[in-house]
């Protein structure tokens, strides 16, 4: 029987990745790195400074920052994803995530967020459900990012709840690949790319039945 859910944001409850991919792809040009489609899907649930550093190596560029150059730029980066941010309304949750946290919130299910993202506190607040949540991971605190399992054995904490009493939701193969390093059950959104090792899969989140998922 599981007591909880654990929700990464991006491509989960909304779909920033295209806000990240042209605030990426806008950075790359002033620095002479090609960020495609393609190779923005190894960016998904990286942190901010780990993406810097895997477009620096896409475009060999490892070696050419100082750090505090390379914070300048991913400060750039956020810049511009936050002004593009501005523009989301509730209207911007992905189908289904609406529907899904009300229903938890009246069966007594608590839900937390596992996001590398910063922003996550603001970008819930705008979407409207930040009351939702009984938790928000802050990624400041981690030692490891996804696809080490910290976060989500800290959103579990938060819930206090064991990784495996939770079902975690993610959209990225590092997610899954946390997720299931500390024994959680793991529902894959998927948005193109296949996901391994996921218990479920879905395209969206309403073709889930969470009494069935509360099973597990
Ligand atoms: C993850 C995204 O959720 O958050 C990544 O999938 C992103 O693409 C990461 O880099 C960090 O986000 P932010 O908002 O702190 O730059
Ligand atoms: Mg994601």
């Amino acid at each position: 029987m599981k007591k909880g859910f654990i929700f990464d944001l991006d491509g989960v409850i909304t779909d920033t990745a295209k806000y990240h991919f042209i605030a990426w792809r806008n950075l790359g040009a002033k620095i002479g790195v090609d960020v495609d489609l393609k190779f923005n899907e190894q960016l998904k649930g990286i942190s901010r400074m780990d993406s810097l550093d895997r477009i620096l190596a896409h475009g060999g560029k490892e070696n050419d920052f100082t750090l505090e150059e390379k914070e300048a730029l991913a400060a750039q980066k956020n810049d511009e994803y936050v002004t593009l941010l501005q523009s989301l309304t509730p209207a911007d949750l992905l189908p289904g995530v609406k529907e899904f946290l009300d229903q938890a919130n009246t069966k007594g299910v608590p839900c937390a967020i596992a996001s590398a993202s910063k922003n996550a506190p603001f970008i819930l607040e705008k979407l409207g459900v930040k009351d939702q949540f009984a938790g928000i991971v802050d990624p400041a605190t981690l030692h490891k990012g996804k696809p080490d399992p910290e976060i989500f054995i800290k959103a579990a904490e938060l819930l206090n709840i064991k990784p495996e009493e939770a079902v975690g939701f993610e959209d990225a193969q590092a997610g899954i690949d946390g997720i299931k390093a500390c024994h959680m059950f793991a529902v894959g959104v998927l948005s193109g790319e296949p996901l391994h090792g996921a218990d479920v899969t879905c395209h969206e989140l309403t073709e889930l039945n969470m009494d069935e998922l509360l099973q597990k």
